[in-house]
């Protein structure tokens, strides 16, 4: 006789039920929730081989509205609603804005989202529109959009749900939670992008309290990643007219700084500054070896790996996790371009096997 396999699973209930004890919720909170978190943790051999860590990838792209982004939007709006708001506002480089206009389209709320015009990655733009958001382009850069939506919270009955609000730091930071439960232990290294850097203080957040309730023996060395030409925490001030290809982390005065660099401090963190062609390098490397589709902002903690493994500064057997934070769905022409910026274009065959299997290298056995 065969064994049967026992089924244990039962549906993922998002990250305020499955963490309720760790969260301020209570009973009076209304969970507002899509299911988001429980994300699979990925081991990715090829980027073992190419470092010589054990290299794990926080596939964050798997969430409901595609980015990390609803771990601390369930939390926003679940406690924006418990406190009896009927509209939300943030500024948005893409995610945040699809996320709001999910979660709050489910609350039954209205969300108004602020995004800098013509500068968002079109699969961001048409979550917001199919999400029903009041969606407004603002002829200004991200940075104009926060300071925006900041005001407009403080002046009209409109609940601000950037990461500005802890609610929103304090739903991301349960995805060092999950990291915790599959390894077993916090890693050595953890690395990350960075562009209000409030997901880098949220992950930190996050291993501080699991080794300070026991749970680990460490804590991570947080590793934050900027794109060069929007790097304002790597050279120390403001960065007036951020630029990268990176559109989901051009921000040139990051919301939570100064909680980034508390989280710095107490982790001996890092952080480092990756150019467009170093991302973009990196995106193919995650895309062609590894098996993870990601948009590029997600691909420079890849970058960042590979560049501090080159320095030397990653010792043989260390653990490294990942976040890759959006899914490469939302932003996919980056795939279509060539090391050399050049476009792929496919290769266009008749219907005719003979002329297939020329062209795909088969010969008869
Ligand atoms: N990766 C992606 C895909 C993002 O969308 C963001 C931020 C980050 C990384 C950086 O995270 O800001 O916590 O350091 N996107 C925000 C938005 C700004 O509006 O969607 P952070």
């Amino acid at each position: 006789m065969t064994a049967t396999a026992v089924r244990t699973s039962r549906q993922w209930r998002g990250v305020i039920r499955e963490y309720a004890d760790r969260l301020d919720v209570s009973d009076a909170t209304p969970v507002v929730t899509l299911g988001e978190g429980g994300t699979p943790l990925i081991e990715a051999p090829a980027l073992s081989a190419r470092t010589g860590a054990r290299v794990f990838v926080k596939f964050e792209g798997m969430n409901p509205t595609g980015s990390f982004k609803d771990r601390g939007m369930t939390m926003a709006i679940s406690k924006a609603v418990e406190h009896g708001a009927k509209a939300v506002i943030c500024a948005s480089t893409g995610n945040t804005s699809a996320s709001a206009a999910a979660y709050a389209t489910h609350a039954g709320i209205t969300a108004a989202v602020l995004v800098p015009e013509g500068k968002i990655a079109l699969g961001k733009l048409s979550q917001a529109i199919a999400h029903d958001a009041q969606l407004l382009q603002v002829q200004g850069n991200f940075d104009d959009c926060l300071e925006l939506a900041r005001g407009l919270a403080e002046q009209y009955p409109v609940h601000l749900v950037n990461s500005v609000n802890n609610d929103r730091i304090e739903g991301q930071k349960t995805a060092a939670f999950e990291v915790v439960e599959v390894l077993e232990d916090a890693p050595d290294f953890h690395f990350i992008p960075v562009g209000n850097a409030g997901n880098y203080t949220a992950y930190h957040r996050g291993y501080r309290e699991e080794l300070d309730r026991g749970a680990t023996t460490r804590l991570p060395r947080m590793f934050g990643f900027q794109a060069a030409g929007s790097a304002p925490i790597v050279v120390g001030h403001v960065v007036r007219d951020p630029e990268t290809l990176a559109s989901a982390i051009r921000i040139g005065n990051p919301a939570s700084w100064r909680l980034a660099l508390e989280a710095h401090a107490d982790s001996d963190g890092y952080f480092g500054a990756i150019d467009d062609a170093g991302i973009l390098a990196a995106h193919r490397v995650l895309s062609a070896e590894v098996g993870i589709f990601v948009e590029p902002a997600s691909a420079i903690s890849v970058a960042g790996l590979l560049e501090r493994a080159d320095a030397g500064e990653i010792p043989a057997g260390s653990t490294c996790v990942l976040t890759v934070t959006g899914h490469g769905l939302k932003d996919p022409q980056w795939a279509l371009k060539g090391p050399g910026g050049e476009e792929a274009t496919p290769t266009s065959v008749p219907v005719d096997p003979a002329a297939v299997a020329e062209t795909l290298g088969l010969t008869t056995t």
